[in-house]
């Protein structure tokens, strides 16, 4: 297993869920991993665990962002895989959306996401490989979700323009559209464990393939697009979500 091998891979959001799963999945394929968070102990806990460098670095700051290049950069040269996938979900319904929620979501997974990739840019090796962590609800009306959904929106909307314009250079830019996985983000939403499994169950229900996704399925797709065996893919989305994007009417 070592399709990676000689690769540079940074991932933002590294110490849990999709991140965690995709890190370890990069390393196990060869790669060199760099895991990026918010939270230095979860930070620290992740990075010993996988055996992978870890930085502290906020998405929302953008000197966070130029500090973690710098260190990158100092530490290990060039980048050969960017796994943009640092997000979060709040959801609230239309008509009580407010200022500070728009800006803090919107902050995280667009600007945040789009920040990421300007800032290292100018170290990434020509041929690299940026993955998106966009999500299905990008496409869908899945009520509380109107901020959420607009920052995947337009974090595919930029996925499309920084393909062509970085195809010159031969870096590959995909979006992942995963519809719903177990990870520790819908806990981090406030909502109480009774609503979590409510609407777990819900979800669940409305998936063909009748069960949420794993971290690894993901992590799966990650490092097909990562690899020299996607080299001819660039400016897709894929979803990878057990068939809810079908939207079935009845089932
Ligand atoms: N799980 C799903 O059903 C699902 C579906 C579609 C798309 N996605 C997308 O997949 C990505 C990963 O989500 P996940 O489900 O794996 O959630 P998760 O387990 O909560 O992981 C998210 C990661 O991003 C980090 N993060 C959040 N805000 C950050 C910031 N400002 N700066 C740096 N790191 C930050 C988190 O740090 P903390 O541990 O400190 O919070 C955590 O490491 C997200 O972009 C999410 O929108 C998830």
């Amino acid at each position: 297993m070592s399709k990676l091998k000689g690769k540079v891979a940074v991932v933002t959001g590294g110490n849990s869920g999709i991140g965690y799963a995709s890190a370890k999945e990069l390393k196990n394929q060869g790669a060199q991993v760099i895991i990026t968070g918010r939270n230095l102990e979860k930070v620290t806990k992740a990075s010993q665990e996988l055996g992978v460098k870890g930085v502290v670095a906020d998405v929302k700051s953008l000197s966070a962002i130029n500090n973690l290049v710098s260190e990158v950069k100092s530490d290990f040269g060039k980048v050969d895989i960017l796994l943009v996938n640092a997000g979060i979900f709040q959801p609230a319904p239309v008509g009580q959306i407010s200022e500070e929620m728009f800006d803090h979501q919107m902050g995280i997974n667009l600007k945040g996401a789009l920040f990421t990739t300007e800032k290292f840019l100018p170290i990434l090796n020509d041929g690299a490989s940026i993955i998106n962590l966009s999500s299905v609800n990008a496409y869908t009306g899945m009520p509380n979700t109107a901020v959420y959904a607009a920052s995947k929106a337009a974090l595919n909307s930029y996925t499309r323009t920084a393909a062509t314009e970085l195809a010159p250079r031969k870096i590959r830019v995909n979006s992942v559209n995963p519809g719903p996985v177990s990870t520790p983000i819908f806990g981090k939403t406030g909502m109480e464990e009774e609503q979590l499994n409510g609407f777990a169950e819900a979800m669940q229900n409305r998936v063909p393939l009748k069960r949420f996704g794993e971290p690894e399925d993901i992590a799966k797709l990650v490092s097909f697009l990562a690899s020299d065996d996607a080299s001819f893919i660039t400016g897709s989305e894929y979803n990878i979500d057990g068939g809810i994007n079908i939207n079935t009417l009845l089932s």
